[in-house]
């Protein structure tokens, strides 16, 4: 059995799943407010980006997005508030924490009738081939063990013309501001983490995972491998988050 990354640990491939979902076991119930918390509200300007970018239309034409590691169903939510009447999301994630915490605020918000929560595998999507418009996924695929299966099944469920849009952390090389995010990272997010969620460890993992991420060209490599074409990255906030663009055709 291969090995793979769990952090700043080398495991198995085949239990770094179990690890991840007990992180987000953990952090579930409180994992909307840290994101304000750690990003500054950041992370709103990027899944903004990434709404943008998915486009669902104004009018009534009918759209499907699918949000792999979908958690709470934040992206799921913006995408359906910019979109019109048609537009409809599917949150796929494989923790039932953060999947019960997306029906609660879907039901808070009168949008359990637009947004679906499905429990999947990414790397193995119950959702027929050339299902969606769009495939999103925003801080969810540095968590899947085989990043590879994963983005063939998103490739396989997307229609043809179909955009996939990844949302992920990526390298900071603004002069500076690297070594401040270095500090930031390592010191601020875990004791925000043992503050907020009484545990520093998940958010240990969370910011060696983002350390250990594939830098946008050889991730660009990867979505290729997938069958993408047209794959292109840009990123925002000095390196902070890039988001991945690719279309099937
Ligand atoms: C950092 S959260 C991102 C949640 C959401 N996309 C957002 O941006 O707010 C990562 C999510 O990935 C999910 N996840 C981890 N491994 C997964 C897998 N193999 N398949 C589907 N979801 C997975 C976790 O359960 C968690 O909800």
């Amino acid at each position: 059995m291969p090995d793979t990354h769990f952090g700043s640990r080398t495991v198995p491939l085949d239990e770094k799943q179990a690890l991840v979902d007990d992180v987000f076991h953990k952090v579930a119930q409180r994992y909307d407010l840290m994101n304000d918390l750690m990003s500054g509200g950041l992370h709103r300007a990027w899944k903004d980006a990434l709404v943008t970018a998915i486009n669902p239309p104004k009018g009534d034409g009918v759209f499907a997005l699918l949000d792999v590691a979908g958690g709470t169903g934040d992206v799921s939510f913006r995408t359906v508030d910019a979109g019109g009447y048609g537009t409809r999301a599917t949150v796929a994630d494989i923790n039932a924490e953060m999947l019960a915490v997306g029906r609660a605020r879907a039901r808070e918000r009168g949008l359990d009738d637009v947004v679906s929560f499905v429990d999947a595998n990414a790397e193995a999507l119950p959702f027929p081939d050339k299902s969606f418009g769009a495939v999103s996924i925003a801080f969810g695929i540095r968590n899947v063990p085989r990043i590879d299966v994963a983005l063939a099944e998103m490739h396989r469920v997307l229609r043809l013309g179909g955009r996939f849009l990844c949302l992920e952390f990526s390298n900071v090389d603004v002069p500076g501001l690297d070594a401040l995010y270095e500090l930031y990272s390592f010191n601020v997010v875990p004791a925000l983490g043992r503050v907020v969620v009484g545990d520093a460890e998940p958010y240990r993992y969370l910011v060696e995972s983002i350390r250990r991420f594939p830098r946008p060209n050889a991730f660009g490599a990867m979505m290729r491998a997938a069958g993408f074409g047209r794959a292109s990255h840009r990123v925002m906030s000095g390196g902070i988050v890039a988001l991945h663009s690719g279309w099937r055709l």
